[in-house]
């Protein structure tokens, strides 16, 4: 079985899918962090953005990312090193939706993904796992909420509890500029599928929103297996 959980930057999709995973005894895969890898990879590599564009297979294969299955999910590698918490930092999240918007990019790493889906349950994540990497989803599910409630997440997961308003509005043009080239570029761009259910998490705690999607695999799961 599979669930792909879409939906706009910092609405919780990965720590969502996660506790989703680790309820249902699914594996947890975590697509955004792959285009996190090969953006940090890149920086590295002392490639500039202005020439992601123009990045070949090759090029890609050299930047030495991949993923291994390690715990509930997989970690992320780049050289062999786990760089987990690097890919999360500030510069890469500035970055990371420029590399995404490369086709060669997208190309590279849709196999990627779906070879890690092979013989699993899984709860995958990102901006289209519903509508490009997995169309044949059990379940899909679009995650949005509130842009400032975004913000305040965001930015609580990286230790600032009470912000001013000026860090907040900061955050949420941050955000909004990342849903802008997420939503504008020409592949994959981010959209709920058709197919998809969507869930409004700004007035939900996070185990009320873990356990709407739990329910709704577990009623998906009862109707695949009686017919
Ligand atoms: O956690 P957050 O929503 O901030 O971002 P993420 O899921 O780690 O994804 C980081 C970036 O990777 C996104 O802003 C997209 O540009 C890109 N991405 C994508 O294009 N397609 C996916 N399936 C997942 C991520």
């Amino acid at each position: 079985m599979i669930i792909a959980i879409d939906g706009p930057a910092g609405s919780g999709k990965s720590t969502t899918a996660r506790a989703v995973a680790r309820r249902l005894g699914f594996r947890h895969l975590d697509s955004g962090a792959f285009y996190r890898a090969l953006t940090y990879a890149a920086l590295r590599a002392g490639v500039p953005p202005e020439r992601w564009d123009d990045l070949s297979p090759a090029e890609l294969d050299r930047f030495a990312v991949r993923a291994e299955p390690a715990g509930e999910g997989f970690r992320l590698l780049h050289d062999a090193l786990d760089v987990t918490s690097e890919i999360r930092s500030p510069e890469v999240n500035a970055r990371v939706s420029h590399m995404a918007r490369v086709p060669a990019v997208r190309d590279w790493l849709l196999r990627r993904l779906r070879q890690a889906a092979r013989g699993v349950d899984l709860v995958a994540d990102g901006r289209d796992m519903g509508t490009v990497v997995f169309p044949d989803a059990d379940l899909k599910i679009f995650l949005t909420a509130d842009p400032a409630i975004r913000a305040r997440r965001r930015l609580a997961e990286h230790g600032i509890v009470e912000p001013d308003d000026g860090t907040l509005a900061a955050e949420v043009e941050r955000l909004r500029e990342r849903d802008r080239m997420d939503t504008e570029r020409s592949v994959a761009p981010l959209r709920m599928a058709e197919d998809a259910v969507p869930v409004d998490t700004t007035a939900l705690t996070f185990d009320e929103q873990v356990e709407r999607i739990v329910r709704l695999a577990e009623s998906r799961g009862d109707r695949s297996r009686t017919g």
